[in-house]
Formats: structure tokens, sequence, C-alpha cells
């Protein structure tokens, strides 16, 4: 490898490069805004959740400050639907340990107990099969399920909807991390009774700060979720339930909006490159590239892998490269923070989602129901490891990580 090559730097993610690309459309579009001044439910709000409701559809779109809030206000209204104000601790809503810890504390701040079941370790996402066992033996308590679409990877939402129709529950779809990703061609977010999108500045439609979005066919939902996002009333004298301040601003609108009408050729560019990967790492026999299950179309906000092989005390098996590497990482945990050290120690960086499993935090501790054992996402969380993935990455650069996570088990 020449000299070059090994200094050469590459990000997680350069936001720089899109923005780059896009720079005359956001310019004009934050222009515009600087020239109105309607900076609370300013026009772009409106034509974002119209814009976005068309792309998905969605009947109703409703933007919000956050991803997490989209999901809190998508469980409140339901709540609210049903004549409550919020769930009681005996309801339980199903979700995946293996997520952003966002997606089990709406589940708390909606009043439920978030119920985890494992995942399929093929996906990573919320395992329909164990979903259906829980279901079939369990007390009944449960009043929904919010199925995670992890890494822009779309869940098996056949059987889920199947399931949540004959067990009588709600569905919410977190898709915080997949705009645009769809199931059997429809748009996930749509498919469920509410999706959660985040345009949090990493995801694969980001804003400049935080922001997000709840799309439904369902317009009590909607209508509901308008009042949470500004204080629980129809206006601000006429309180019916207990809001939030929750808003989307105009400004991340007006770059959201900017972006949406490229999102066809930003997704493409993150399979494309995805593809590039798989390719390129499809002989390494200890690395799983992402599946991209039949029937969905993927979106890889993240370009995940699960490295397999040996532990590192046993490390018998790895190149003496490679080890020389951990001598100077000092990393013996295990062979993912092996390959890790190794890409950092070459300008590399990579990203652990997620390093722990939701039933293994303080803040669920007595507050989740744990009903079977969780092997595979315990697995997952010692194993996974994202690669840099961004619509504008360079083919030489993504066949150059390739090449140094091959190299690093051939050394
Ligand atoms: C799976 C998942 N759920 C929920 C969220 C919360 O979104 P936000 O950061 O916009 O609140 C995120 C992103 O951070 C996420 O990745």
């Amino acid at each position: 490898m020449n000299l070059q090559a090994e200094e050469r730097k590459i990000p997680m993610l350069d936001l720089r490069l899109e923005y780059e690309r896009m720079k005359e459309d956001i310019d004009r579009a934050i222009s515009k805004c600087l020239a109105h001044q309607s900076w609370i439910f300013g026009p772009e709000v409106r034509e974002l959740e119209e814009k976005a409701g068309a792309y998905l559809g969605a009947a109703h779109c409703v933007g919000t400050s956050s991803g997490t809030e989209a999901l809190v206000l998508a469980l409140r209204a339901l709540a609210i639907k049903r004549g409550r104000e919020y769930f009681e601790k005996e309801d339980e809503i199903i979700t995946t340990p293996f997520t952003f810890t966002a997606t089990g504390d709406a589940i708390l701040r909606s009043g439920a107990t978030p119920v985890f079941i494992d995942i399929d370790p093929a996906t990573y996402n919320l395992d329909a099969a164990r979903l259906k066992r829980y279901l079939e033996a369990g007390p009944g308590r449960a009043v929904g399920i919010l199925p995670v679409h992890l890494y822009g990877c779309p869940c098996d939402m056949k059987e889920i909807m199947a399931l949540a129709r004959r067990f009588d529950l709600f569905v919410v779809e977190d898709v915080a991390q997949a705009f645009g990703a769809a199931w059997n061609g429809r748009r996930l977010g749509t498919i469920g009774d509410a999706g959660a999108f985040s345009f949090f500045p990493s995801k694969n439609l980001g804003g400049f700060g935080d922001g997000g979005m709840l799309a439904t066919g369902d317009a009590q939902i909607s209508a509901i979720a308008r009042m949470l996002i500004k204080h629980g009333g129809r206006d601000k004298y006429n309180v019916e339930h207990v809001g939030y301040n929750a808003r989307l601003d105009t400004l991340q609108a007006a770059v959201v909006l900017s972006k949406l009408g490229h999102i066809e050729e930003l997704n493409g560019r993150r399979r494309a490159i995805a593809a590039l990967y798989s390719d390129a790492l499809s002989q390494v026999a200890e690395i799983d590239p992402p599946a991209a299950p039949s029937g969905g179309l993927h979106v890889y906000n993240q370009y995940t892998i699960r490295v397999r092989g040996i532990s590192a005390q046993g490390a018998g098996a790895i190149g003496a490269g490679a080890l020389s590497g951990l001598r100077q990482t000092g990393l013996r945990d295990g062979p993912r923070e092996d390959l890790q050290g190794h890409l950092r120690q070459r300008g590399v960086d990579t990203m652990v989602y997620y390093p722990v499993p939701l039933h293994k935090m303080k803040v669920f501790y007595g507050r989740c129901a744990v009903p079977y054992m969780l092997g595979e996402s315990e697995q997952a969380v010692k194993e996974v490891l994202s690669l840099p993935i961004e619509p504008f990455m360079r083919e030489e650069d993504v066949l150059h990580v390739a090449r140094l996570v091959s190299g690093f088990f051939s050394s």
C-alpha cells in the first residue's frame, strides 16, 4: 500500500460533501427564511409536511422537534384516542432492545411498559417469529408494537401487521433511520398506524439541527399530534392535553425540504456504496455484510457489518499484521475492537451502533419486561461495526476501507 493511501483520512460522515452538492438549493431556501422571518410555523413547515406526505404516501404528516418527540407524540396520540392521557404501566408496547435509547424511552414517556423481544440476527430487527411466540403465549397485556427499521433496513412488515391485526394491536414504526425505505412497494412509516422520522443531521434525510416528523393515515392521530406539539391545545388558551413544545422549526423544515427533492438520488447512492462494500467484502469469511431482505428496499442509513471470528484471547488465527496493530492500540476486547483499532490507526473512523442493549441500561431497570432471553441482541452489541457511508463518498474511498478490512484478516 502506498504512503498516500496509508495517510488518507476517512471520517464516519462528512456532512460538508452533501452540503457542497446541494448548496445552491439549501442557501436559497435559507435566504427565503431570512427574508420572511416567519420562524415558528413558517410556510416551509407546511410545505415539507405536504411534500413528504406525497412522497411517502401518507395522508397526514406533522413536523416535530425531533424523532424522539415524534415517537412520543404518536404513542400519546394513541393513548388519547383511547380516552386516556397516558397509557397505564400494565399496558405493554413490544419493541427491540437493539436500538437507540429514544425508542424505549418514548414508551416509558407514554406511560406504558416496554417489552423487549429479541432480534433476527440476520437483519438486527425485531424478530417476527419471536414476537408471534410471545403474543400467542403472553398474558395479553400488549397494546402495541414498535418495530424499528434499524440502519434503514425494513422489518418484516407483512408478518408484524398480520400479528397486529390478529391481536388487535397498534403499530408505530420507528423510521428514524429509514426515510424512503420500503416494504413490498410501500414506504416505511406509512404501513402501521403511525411512523416517526428523524431529521437529525446524520440521518439519510437530515437537517442542520434537530427535527423530525410524524406520518399517519389516521386523521385523529394527526389532529391530536398537532395539538400536542403546541402545548396540547387547539390554541394557547384552550389546552386540553398535557402537551409539549415540540414543533419543527421553520429553518430545519427549509433545509430538509431542499434535500427532500434529492432523496431518490441520495438513497440510490447509499445503495450503490453498500453494494460496492458488500461485493468487496464478500470473500472475507470473518464478516457478515448487511442482509437485504427480499421484498424490502433498504436505504443504508448505516452500512453495518458483523465481525465474527475468534475472540481476541485466542487470537491465533488473526494474521501477524493484525496482531501488531493490536499491540499498538491496546484494544483486546474482541475481534470487532481489534478491527476498529486497526482502521482507526489507518485514518478510518467507524462506529458501534449500539454497544449496549436497552434492557442493560439503568433507566429501564424495573421499568421494562424481558419475557425471554435476548441472546441475539447481546451478541450483536459485541459484533456490529458501522463503516463510513454517505451519498457522496468517493468510490475509491469505499474500496480503500474495504481493502483495509479484508487486509486485517488476511495479513
Ligand atoms: C432508531 C432511532 N430512533 C429514534 C431516534 C431519535 O431521533 P432524534 O435524534 O431525532 O430524536 C434515533 C436517532 O437518533 C434513532 O436512530
